[in-house]
């Protein structure tokens, strides 16, 4: 299977298919995200919130990216893998930003990396780019904003906020990422981003215009629960199946149903027993594998 490359992922700008990008905090979930064809793997800093259960994404650390990007590493075959930079990682200077950026290709084992932000950090970005490093940008809503923003607003509503998400999208673009995340944008804003700059645009909750989607992997498949955004489409409710499955082990292990002889492995003594105690040509009956040694 051959992984997706930044110059394969570049070139679907304007010409589709329209990439399909999802997060990913694990090994087993990278597998079958991987196996159901996403394109893109974020290994995003909402980990804070969908598996470390906090209310931002304030404190994730870089160490905390590279062990869960190790994990998605070891399940994505085709899938490009990215890591989000977390905050405080790459905000202080262009230095500070690629040197963050260098332990996570050397630790998380990602393909590119992403960080939040326009044109303030348009110079950070164009410092780990010069150093090889693919950037992903994200700009609109921000969630490491979220305290400036005043919470989880929708961002560019008006003609002035419009024309500074514009801004930080072209200053992404100029300074090298090879894509960029448009997040909580008007549907019309961000289709003109995307008419307006040459890379692809990857949108979560900024509508159908953009070159490409993303959601976080426990909103689309209806497990994370605690919030439920406008722009989220569960496609399973695998959040109810995991619930429901609960119930019927708790009460199988309370009734003995569960473990069934299937599910017990048997000792060459006890399979001999069977197998005299049986007539002669019958099966012996013997459930499950059995265990050499
Ligand atoms: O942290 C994250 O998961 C993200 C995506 C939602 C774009 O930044």
């Amino acid at each position: 299977m051959q992984k997706l490359t930044v110059p394969a992922l570049r070139a679907r700008k304007g010409q589709g298919p329209k990439l399909a990008m999802l997060t990913a905090y694990d090994a087993t979930m990278a597998r079958l995200l991987d196996e159901g064809g996403a394109d893109i793997l974020l290994v995003g800093d909402s980990l804070g919130m969908v598996v470390q259960g906090l209310p931002t994404t304030l404190p994730v650390t870089v160490e905390e990216i590279c062990y869960h990007g190790r994990a998605v590493a070891r399940g994505a075959r085709r899938a490009h893998l990215v890591g989000d930079m977390p905050f405080m990682s790459f905000q202080l200077s262009s230095e500070a930003a690629l040197a963050s950026a260098g332990k996570m290709m050397k630790e998380g084992s990602f393909e590119a990396v992403k960080l939040e932000g326009g044109v303030a950090v348009a110079e950070h970005i164009a410092r780990i780019v010069a150093a090889g490093i693919p950037v992903m940008g994200h700009v609109g809503l921000t969630p490491q904003s979220v305290h400036a923003m005043g919470g989880f607003r929708v961002q560019g509503k008006t003609d002035d906020a419009a024309s500074r998400v514009m801004m930080d999208a072209k200053a992404v673009a100029e300074a090298g990422a090879y894509a960029v995340v448009l997040e909580g944008l008007p549907a019309t804003l961000a289709q003109r981003i995307t008419d307006s700059v040459d890379i692809p645009t990857i949108g979560i909750g900024a509508g159908p215009g953009c070159d490409g989607q993303v959601l976080v992997c426990y909103d689309f498949l209806g497990m994370f629960r605690e919030l439920a955004p406008k722009f989220v489409k569960r496609y399973a409710e695998l959040g109810d199946a995991v619930v429901a499955a609960t119930q019927r082990y708790v009460e199988e292990v309370r009734t003995g149903a569960f473990p069934a002889p299937e599910h017990c492995f048997t000792s060459a003594r006890s399979k001999a027993e069977a197998a005299s105690a049986a007539p002669a040509g019958a099966s012996s009956g013997g459930y499950g594998p059995t265990e050499d040694g």
